[in-house]
């Protein structure tokens, strides 16, 4: 098989599609033939071997795929060659099959496309455990989602909605940026680029709620944007640290918490994954479901052939996703 193949942890550019063998599955795995896979943010760390998982070399990326089974492993129970799924890995996606778990593929419901299948995979999972498992989330909150044209943002954006956020207000980088977190649901834009960020977004944020503040912010983007969305949570408020696209790690003042009492939490998806399958297969049927009621949608800026993954991490690499970038790998096979 064709797969994206990392000899070596180097930059994405430095690496190319090889021929590789066909992956075998194991006791309780299965063989995904690739229709189309998610391109991710932490695919670039991956790559650099950057990212808290290094997979042993060599090794393809790739965290989130559709597809069909074609081979079945032992001890796998209700799957079957053929079948349509979305599945998740630790790596491997960016090939035209990967091994997985059975556990970790999700059965897709008729009428789902294999690229919004695809689409509905690590962010959504992502943004579905952060407002329900970490920010404990509860209809009518207002939510700030940091990063709100990204992946996470998109995704963030429209589970509050679904969920019953009576506002949620997005955090972008530039006027492009703002129409794709407005199309995603956001009631109101905030700019994070302006230069006294610290005061306008509270300034913003308590205008745009009444004075209220946020109950809830999604931060995928650290550095100064979450020192900001501190200061612009509500009396005990949740602050929900996913990641840091923006490149740098902020510190948090303690003093902050104390006197909204102000909580933070961290959501690092893979555990859930490993640890609690049950959850997240519960999880990914939600998401289908919401999906086939029209309450949630991914928004796709680009399907691009999986020969020219680098383009699709260039654009993740500069925060111009604008919602997800997904490789097309057997478009045939759908
Ligand atoms: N914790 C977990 O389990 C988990 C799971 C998946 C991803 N992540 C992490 O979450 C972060 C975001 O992932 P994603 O899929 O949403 O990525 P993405 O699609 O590339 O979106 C990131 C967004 O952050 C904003 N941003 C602000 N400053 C930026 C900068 N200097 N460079 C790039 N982007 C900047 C941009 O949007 P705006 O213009 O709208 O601000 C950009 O679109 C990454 O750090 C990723 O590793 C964590």
């Amino acid at each position: 098989m064709r797969a994206v193949y990392v000899r070596n942890f180097a930059p994405f550019e430095q690496i190319d599609i090889a021929e590789v063998d066909d992956p075998v599955p194991g006791s309780g795995e299965v063989v995904v033939d690739v229709v189309a896979a998610e391109a991710n943010y932490p695919d670039i760390l991956v790559i650099e071997g950057k990212y808290q998982v290094k997979p042993p070399l060599p090794f393809s990326p790739g965290k989130a795929a559709a597809g069909r089974i074609s081979a079945v492993g032992s001890g796998v129970k209700g799957f079957s060659i053929g079948d349509a799924v979305a599945v998740q890995v630790e790596y491997g996606a960016y090939a035209e099959k990967v091994r997985a778990r059975a556990e970790s593929c999700f059965r897709m419901p008729d009428g789902v496309p294999f690229e919004k299948a695809a689409a509905l995979g690590l962010v959504y999972q992502t943004a579905w455990f952060a407002l329900k498992e970490r920010a404990n989330f509860k209809p009518g909150e207002r939510v700030l989602v940091l990063g709100a044209s990204g992946g996470i943002g998109v995704a963030s954006i429209q589970l509050a909605k679904a969920f019953g956020a009576s506002t949620v207000i997005g955090g972008v980088l530039g006027a492009s940026n703002a129409e794709v977190a407005r199309q995603a649901g956001a009631d109101h834009v905030v700019d994070l680029g302006v230069p006294n960020l610290r005061d306008q977004l509270k300034t913003d944020v308590f205008a745009l709620t009444n004075g209220h503040g946020v109950d809830v912010v999604i931060d995928p983007v650290g550095g100064a944007a979450n020192a900001a969305a501190f200061r612009a949570l509500a009396w005990c408020g949740r602050l929900v640290i996913i990641g840091f696209a923006s490149g740098e790690i902020p510190t948090i003042k303690a003093n902050y918490l104390l006197v909204k009492n102000i909580a933070v939490t961290g959501l690092q998806w893979s555990d859930y994954r490993d640890r609690t399958p049950d959850r997240v297969t519960q999880a990914q049927k939600e998401l289908f479901d919401l999906y086939s009621r029209g309450l949630i949608d991914p928004v796709i800026s680009r399907i691009v052939p999986l020969v020219d993954f680098k383009s699709a991490l260039s654009a993740l690499q500069a925060g111009q996703a604008q919602g997800k970038i997904i490789l097309q790998v057997r478009p045939e096979l759908r």
